[in-house]
């Protein structure tokens, strides 16, 4: 009943009805959940149903819809606007690549990668490098980012927060023989993730991922132009992988695993940047173990400190993450929530089948209200980084437990 279908109705919007197949091709593919497909039956735009499918337990539909490549942007302020946020569309370049989140969606629970042991075997390591973990030097990194006019995928602005942060990055890995920093062109828009590699030694065909993404967004008119400082969303994640960065390269940390932090593009405009690297990891069959992440990370607007998503996210992983934080960071509360849709470039590998996590810095009923406006700036987080210097050392305590193991 729920299998694949390849029903062609068409939805419209203007209230004029129009034939069921596919007329004119539209050029671009979605995935989304049912509450950002119904908010699209009410919306203005011609959405074709290419194929629909359950969620993996069951939870909601799932369905593959065909837009016009010239509506995207107003679906996507469509659905951030209704759906506060915006209901987890995925973009893809191709209805065949739309196919493959769609299933991978649907079937999350296959195992792919290696299972690490998830034993807390390297205290000697992580404790040590924990305590070099600075508040100030995360604040830096989120004023510095957060002063760019925008971040926006396809704006000037967001292409040089791109060369600035592959520059800076650059610049920390310098001090570490073995790490590397690239950057990873994008198809169709200038700006550039950017990715750093520490090489494993006995293990390193095993990867570590922890990701943040670098672009920002205004809901507003126009975009390219429009101030964006993005200092929670998520500058804040960019500063915690900037300062990992930071203290592994002064360790001298050497892992058995190769780790890979991952500053993404154009996760606002459907997860895009996340998407590609995640295909090109698979494409590659590349072994990655474990994904973790930092979306949201300075803003303490509940009352407990760290909340583990639990959907689009691997439940095992999550444990670990709370022995984790229980072992490392006793004073920190965990609780959890979900976001209900894919939210962030987690659900990119999750999709692909690979395990996440995505710790989130307050409830979702809670979360910072600023967002995806000019007012996301460092004074509105409260003008700290306690709150995301917690997320920094759990960020640190994953890459070391994991990227060296038990023996
Ligand atoms: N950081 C947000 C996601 C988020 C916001 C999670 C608030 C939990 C609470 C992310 O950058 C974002 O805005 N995502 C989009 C979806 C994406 C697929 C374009 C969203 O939530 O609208
Ligand atoms: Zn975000």
């Amino acid at each position: 009943m729920y299998g694949t279908s390849l029903a062609t109705a068409v939805i419209m919007v203007s209230g004029m009805a129009v034939s069921g197949t596919a007329a004119a091709s539209q050029g671009s593919w979605l995935t989304v959940g049912e509450a950002a497909f119904a908010q699209l039956k009410l919306g203005g735009h011609k959405v074709t149903i290419r194929a629909n499918q359950l969620a993996a337990g069951g939870a909601e539909n799932l369905y593959l819809i065909e837009v016009r490549t010239r509506d995207l942007p107003s679906i996507a302020a469509t659905l951030h606007r209704k759906l506060k946020h915006c209901g987890g569309f995925m973009f893809h370049a191709s209805e065949a690549q739309a196919r493959v989140a769609l299933a991978g969606g649907a079937l999350r629970a296959v195992p792919l990668s290696t299972r690490p042991s998830y034993v807390l075997a390297n205290q000697a390591l992580v404790t040590p490098i924990l305590a070099q973990m600075d508040e100030q030097q995360i604040a830096a990194t989120i004023i510095r980012l957060s002063g760019f006019v925008n971040r926006y995928y396809s704006s000037a602005h967001g292409a040089q927060a791109a060369d600035w942060i592959s520059t800076t990055w650059a610049a920390l890995a310098a001090g570490h023989g073995n790490m590397a920093v690239t950057q990873f062109d994008h198809a169709g828009y200038a700006q550039r993730s950017v990715i750093a590699t520490i090489t494993g030694s006995d293990k390193a065909s095993e990867v570590i991922v922890l990701g943040a993404h670098l672009d920002s967004i205004s809901l507003s008119a126009e975009r390219a132009q429009a101030p964006a400082p993005g200092a929670d969303d998520d500058a804040s994640g960019v500063a915690v992988l900037t300062e990992v960065l930071r203290v592994l390269v002064q360790a001298d940390y050497r892992p058995r695993r190769t780790i890979k932090l991952i500053a993404y593009a154009a996760e606002e405009v459907g997860l895009r940047g996340s998407q590609d690297i995640a295909r090109e990891f698979k494409r590659n069959k590349v072994d990655v173990v474990g994904v973790l992440q930092l979306d949201m990370t300075n803003f303490k607007g509940s009352s407990k400190d760290i909340y583990l998503i639990s959907d689009y996210t691997d439940g095992e992983q999550n444990r670990f993450l709370e022995k984790l934080i229980a072992a490392y960071l006793p004073t920190v509360n965990i609780g959890s929530d979900r976001c209900g849709y894919a939210c962030s470039d987690h659900a990119a590998w999750s999709a692909l089948g690979y395990a996440t996590s995505m710790p989130f810095e307050s409830t979702l009923a809670q979360d910072n209200p600023s967002i995806h406006s000019k007012n996301d700036t460092y004074a509105n987080s409260g003008a700290q980084a306690a709150h995301a210097l917690k997320f920094a050392r759990m960020a640190a305590a994953y890459a070391v437990e994991l990227g060296t193991d038990s023996p």
